[in-house]
Order: C-alpha cells, then structure tokens, then sequence
C-alpha cells in the first residue's frame, strides 16, 4: 500500500469529512504524539454514551444512582489538577509586547521547540510520543449557533475521552460541523494531550495527567496547543482558549469583542425585553445572575439565560452590539449553589450532568458544601476517602473540591431564553462589570459616558477564588474579568473598546450603558451587607431605568448612583443605614483605590490610551 493510502487507513476519516486541510493537519499531528489510533467523533448520542461507558470502566467517572440522578456521572480528577494553571498559560506571539505585560510570553519558535519539534540539546518535544497507547480523538466543534456569522469553528484533537463528551456538552460538536467545514471552512486548530502515555501493556491510572503543564496560545496563527491537564479550561479548548483568548484576538483584528460575561434577558411586565452581559471575574456568581428569579415583590418580571460565561459581541446591521453565547453548556462551580442561591440551576442538576470533584453521598447521589445546612453524615470526598462531618470539623477537609463543577446542556436550564439558538444574537441594553470586593467599591455606579464606563472595567479589581490554581482571597485588579483570558495587550484590549465606541456612536448608534456593581461589600461583622442573588434584580430594574431615561440618580465621584428611593425595596427590608454602607464612597478608601489604578495604568503604560489616566486625573479632583 502506497503511504497516502497507509495514512487514510490509519486516520480512520469518515467519507463525509471532505476539507482537504482538515485531513491534512490530522495527519501531520498524528505522526507526533503516536496515539494508537485516530477515532473521528460524531457528536452522537450514542457515541457520548458509549464513551461514558468507556470512562466508567477506567474508573475516571461513576455513574450515579439512576432514579437519584439520572444519566449522571461523577469524575475525580487527580489531585494535583483540579483548576485552571494561569503560570502555565502562555500567549506565543512573535512580540513580548503584543501579549503585554499581564500575560506570561515565549517566543513561538522557543515554545514550538519544547512541545513540538524538541530542544537543540536533544531533549524530546513533549509532545512526541504523548498519546502513545491512547486514542485520538478527533472533536469538530462550533463556538455558538451553527451557521450564525458570529460563530466560529474549531477542530481538538484530544487524548481524553473525557474532554470529548464534555466538548459534546459545551459546544454544538460533531457531524453538523464537519459539514459546515465543507471543503475549505476555517477552522481554529487545537491540540490536547494529558501527556501521560502508555507503555504496552501498561494499566492506566483514573484520571491520566502530567505535573509539566503548557496551555499555549499562538495568536498570530491562531493556535492552541495544551499539555498536561485534563481539567475544565485547561483542557476542553473550545472554552477559554479558544472562545476568550484567541476569540479575543480575532475580535481586535475584525472589530468585535468576545467578553468573560453571561448575557441575560429580561422582560418587564409590560413585556419589553431587555439585554444585558455582565462580566465578573471566574466563580463570582455568573451562573447565579445569569439564572436569576425576580424576588417578591416583581410579580410579572422574568429573566431568561442567554450564556453563563462568555459572549462574543458584534456590531449588527442595525449598528447595535449583538451578542451570542459561544456555548452550548455550563461548566459551572458547584459549592454554594443550592435551591436558595440558584434553584433554576439545582434544576438543571437534575439530570445528564457530568460532576467533577464533588462528593459523593452512600445512595449514589453527589454532594457539596452549601448545597444542603446540614451535610450528609457520611459521605466518599473528591478525593475519593470518607468523609464524615467530625471528620470535617477536626481536619478542615472539603467534601467537594472549592473549584468543583458540572457540566450540563443548556437545554436544562428551566429559564433558557427561548432564542438562545439564535443565529442573529441579542442587541445589547447595558454592560454590567463587577469584581468581588468586601469594601470600597458601590453596590452600582453607572458611567456618565463610554469612557467612563471603559474606566470602570478597565481598573476592576476582585478578590481571588479557587477557579484559579492558588487563588486566596488576595485583591487582584482584573481588567474586564479577562486578565487571565485576554489573548493579547490589555492595554490595547483598552484602546479596541474605546475604539469601538467612538465607531459606534459615529454611526449614530445607541451604545449600551456600562455600570459597575459589588455585590459583595461587608460590614463590621464581616458579613456581606446586601443579600444579592435574586434581589440583584432591584439593581437589574434600576439600570434598565436609567437606559430608559426613567430612573433617578446623583453624580457621584465614580458615576452615577442610584438614591435609596431610586431601587424599589418592596419585599425586602431593607434599611438606609444598610443602603447608604453599600452605595457610599469613602474618600480616604478610593484614594487607596486610585493609587492601586495608577500602579495597574504603569503596568500598561506602554500602549495605555491617554483617556484613561485623564478620567482618572477627574476622578481625583472630584475628590478634593
Ligand atoms: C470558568 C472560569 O471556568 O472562569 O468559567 O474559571
Ligand atoms: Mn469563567
């Protein structure tokens, strides 16, 4: 057999997959990590079962108790990788300044030379014989509605059968792709291996991993290539590589953003309907306010999902943004959504979940801290020993992982907007930012103007969370919840929106609002101050106000803030002692605050837009 005919053979492609370039970069990657065999997945349903099954005999998942939760699964990953490596994530465009000075950066050909090609001193790639004794599969995925011209297409190759049914669940994956690609479509290359090959014979461990971990961006080619984790954003590609990372390179060079927000609708009840993405930095309620029930007190309001967390935004024909969720799934954070803080999501936990790193309860259900006030009496933990809670008490030790998660179709959720699916995306009314942050920052500020509310998302700050391998609680400033995600300068990410508004606005255009929120100020006790969740909504309502000319305010050093007669309290006690400690500035705090901008816009000052420091120049003389 001549060696085109061996390499058909061997690459196993279905007669349907007819792009010359798809089966040629296939080809050209599979010589690399000799994997042992190529399998192409169709997106089937019978497929993602068949590789469920498969992951349960290796042990990475258990199938849950089928009348408690019904085509369920949990996985325990290994213990050394549980969240997203952000010291090992690098964005490899030919410049160190193109990734500027947040990002971690190598030269393409250095980082090439590690992974793909090995080092002058002989060393190996590391990805030269990774996939040995494993198979590859081969997972064509749409990032957002087949066929909108806000989507885009993206082809993993993956050692992890693991990733390919969440990529099943995350994205629209399979055959309807591969027909879409037709003969020449674009694609977005991603390779992923666990870096952990078999020898023959070799038993393999439940959860396959490496300690060395590369999550790599190439920009300029639009690229990635991860190594060593089989975990959440490190590993399913379509999510933060992909849809954040380069999505927002793509964004810079074609006029359009792609954003770490959920978008939502809602509807008032006289039956408007408003949209709104809100960007809060990783496990800071997203999920929560994207699936938020309207309190007591607004009988006839409703609030739909679009996504939970991430939009890709475009100008549409009407000059307005329209945004689409790139997703078709939640990865969310399981720990402390219950049925108080979250029952749209408990129901969509109902069934066809896949959990990873939670507990698991003695009838075969899952469990984790917060999801019930009192705790099973026994329970296995994440990582797979009992778990009692004078175990608890004595030792500290979690039952479910703080960064654990689901991964469920958004065709759970009982509140998904209707036209979730919509190619055309959501015209949007209002941009909402906000970080985590105990003191400081207001409940709501909305900007007086654009730039101002590119001000506000630009020096966000927030405490960090266990999304991110070693986050502690520490303030870090978070540029639009994107500084782990931004695929490029975030100084120049800056100057795309400032651009973009002043496009807009020339064309005549209504631009969205832009507020900034905190949910999360406490008080003397050290407790938060405002209930949040579903009482978000009176902050919701009066920001859908102020885009409707209707709502009051007043000017305040750092936009403009509702009064407490603005938000309507019906249903909630509320005081304005407690208003006025969650709205109020302290002046001597948001100079601190302001020392902590400047030191951010010197981080950046390389390509800062001059409009940055001058609103900042305004806000210090309103202080005075
Ligand atoms: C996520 C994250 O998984 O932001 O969404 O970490
Ligand atoms: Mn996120």
């Amino acid at each position: 057999m001549n060696r085109p005919a061996m390499e058909g053979l061997r690459l196993n492609a279905p007669a349907h997959v007819r792009h010359t370039r798809l089966i040629g970069w296939v080809a050209e990657i599979d010589a690399l990590p000799e994997a042992a065999e190529v399998y192409w997945c169709d997106g089937s349903a019978a497929e993602y079962d068949r590789l469920c099954d498969q992951l349960v005999a290796a042990g990475t998942m258990k199938r849950l108790n089928p009348e408690l939760r019904p085509n369920s699964y949990l996985a325990l990953s290994d213990p050394s990788d549980v969240a997203r490596v952000e010291d090992r994530t690098f964005i490899c465009s030919p410049r160190r300044e193109d990734a500027g000075p947040t990002n971690n950066w190598m030269a393409p050909a250095e980082m090439r030379a590690i992974l793909q090609t090995g080092l002058p001193d002989g060393t190996p790639a590391l990805f030269r014989g990774a996939m040995r004794g494993r198979t590859l599969y081969v997972v064509p995925f749409s990032m957002g509605p087949l066929g909108s011209h806000i989507s885009h297409l993206g082809v993993e190759l993956t050692d992890s059968p693991y990733v390919a049914i969440s990529m099943r669940v995350m994205t629209r994956m399979g055959r309807p792709v591969l027909d879409l690609l037709g003969t020449d479509g674009d694609f977005v290359p991603c390779v992923h291996s666990v870096g952990a090959p078999l020898q023959p014979g070799q038993k393999d461990v439940p959860w396959p991993c490496n300690a060395t971990k590369y999550i790599v961006h190439y920009p300029e080619t639009r690229e990635i290539w991860s190594y060593g984790s089989g975990y959440g954003g490190n590993a399913l590609l379509g999510k933060k590589c992909f849809a954040l990372r380069i999505a927002s390179t793509m964004g810079r060079d074609q006029g359009w953003f792609a954003e770490h927000m959920l978008i939502l609708g809602v509807t008032n009840p006289q039956g408007k309907k408003f949209h709104v993405a809100a960007a809060f930095p990783s496990a800071c309620g997203k999920t929560n306010f994207s699936m938020m029930v309207p309190p007591a007190g607004y009988q006839g309001w409703k609030v739909t999902t679009i996504g939970d967390d991430i939009a890709w935004i475009k100008p549409g024909k009407d000059g307005r943004l329209h945004a689409i969720n790139p997703e078709a799934g939640y990865f969310g954070v399981a720990p402390g959504t219950n049925v108080h803080t979250n029952p749209n999501c408990m129901e969509s936990l109902k069934r066809d979940v896949v959990f990873t790193n939670v507990a698991l309860t003695d009838d075969g259900d899952v469990w984790w801290e917060g999801m019930t006030e009192t705790p099973p009496a026994h329970l296995i933990d994440w990582r797979g020993l009992d778990w009692t809670p004078e175990i608890a008490k004595a030792t500290g030790a979690k039952a479910a992982h703080p960064n654990s998660r689901f991964t469920v179709a958004a065709t759970n959720n009982p509140v998904l907007d209707p036209l979730w699916d919509s190619p055309e995306g959501y015209p949007i009314d209002a941009f909402i930012f906000g970080g985590r942050r105990s003191t400081t920052v207001p409940l709501v500020t909305v900007a007086r103007n654009w730039t101002e509310g590119v001000y506000m998302a630009a020096t966000m700050g927030s405490e960090t969370t266990a999304a991110m391998a070693g986050g502690n609680g520490a303030v870090r400033r978070d540029p639009f919840a994107m500084l782990p995600f931004c695929g490029y300068n975030m100084a120049e990410h800056f100057q795309h929106w400032l651009d973009m508004g002043a496009k807009l606005q020339a064309s005549g255009a209504k631009l969205p609002a832009i507020a900034c929120v905190n949910w999360f100020r406490k008080g003397a006790d050290g407790k938060f101050v405002w209930p949040g969740f579903g009482e978000n909504m009176r902050v919701l309502e009066w920001l859908i106000g102020r885009v409707e000319g209707q709502a009051g305010g007043e000017d305040n050093v750092f936009g403009i803030s509702p009064r407490y007669e603005d938000l309507r309290w019906d249903g909630l006690p509320f005081t304005r002692e407690q208003f006025a400690s969650v709205i109020g500035i302290d002046r001597d705090a948001w100079r601190q605050e302001l020392a902590l901008h400047a030191e951010l816009f010197k981080q950046l000052e390389h390509r800062l837009p001059r409009e940055l420091p001058a609103t900042m120049a305004r806000i210090e003389e309103r202080l005075k």
